[in-house]
């Protein structure tokens, strides 16, 4: 039976469309059962919407208003998924750091997707970190999630050349590319992995 797969957002949400996409195969191991996003006008969201996808919000800036800490907001993330049914979690541009008390609830249940080979360049701007760094090749990797940020361990990486004359944004774009052709195979490759 499919899996049924919950993918954070917070933006453009094209990795989300990539699996999505590829979970409308028969033989894919998931079912995207929700989309949630921690901005109500993430530009994935509508895309989740459009194909029938159930979308949630929980919506930071209302959070950050009503006075909530990073755990009664986590809270709140915790139970949107387990409302909806969520086995499984697909970090996707989701830009929150997570409270160790979530990560523990999802640990072994949920993978993330960074532009870099990590251990390479973990944290903001990878891309950036890369091509600062001179390094000839970088690229993206999934992972499994664990408390310390861009850690836990590697499902996939895929490698992109670093060009001369690339600019953050034409790497960004391969490795995005990349991002696309390798978050739909490691997550399958998560998913045999969980009980
Ligand atoms: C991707 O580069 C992903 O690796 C990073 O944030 C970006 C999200 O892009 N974590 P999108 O929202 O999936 O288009």
């Amino acid at each position: 039976m499919k899996k049924r797969v919950g993918i954070l957002i917070s933006g453009r949400g094209s990795n989300m469309r990539a699996l999505v996409e590829a979970a409308r195969a028969a033989d894919y191991p998931a079912e995207i059962a929700l989309v949630l996003s921690s901005k109500p006008d993430a530009e994935g969201l509508s895309f989740a919407r459009g194909v029938g996808i159930a979308t949630a919000v929980v919506d930071q800036a209302q959070a950050r208003r009503d006075g909530l800490d990073r755990e009664a907001y986590d809270a709140l993330l915790h139970k949107a998924l387990t409302e909806a049914r969520i086995e499984f979690v697909c970090l996707a541009g989701f830009m929150r750091i997570l409270s160790d008390g979530f990560v523990a609830k999802w640990q072994g249940r949920m993978v993330n997707i960074h532009p870099s080979l990590l251990p390479a360049f973990r944290g903001l701007h990878p891309q950036k970190q890369a091509l600062d760094a001179g390094v000839p090749v970088s690229g993206c990797t999934v992972h499994f999630v664990v408390p310390e940020l861009d850690a836990g361990p590697v499902v996939a990486q895929a490698e992109v050349p670093v060009l001369p004359g690339d600019t953050v944004e034409s790497l960004s774009a391969r490795i995005l590319d990349a991002e696309h052709r390798t978050y739909p195979d490691a997550l399958r490759k998560a998913l045999a992995q969980v009980p």
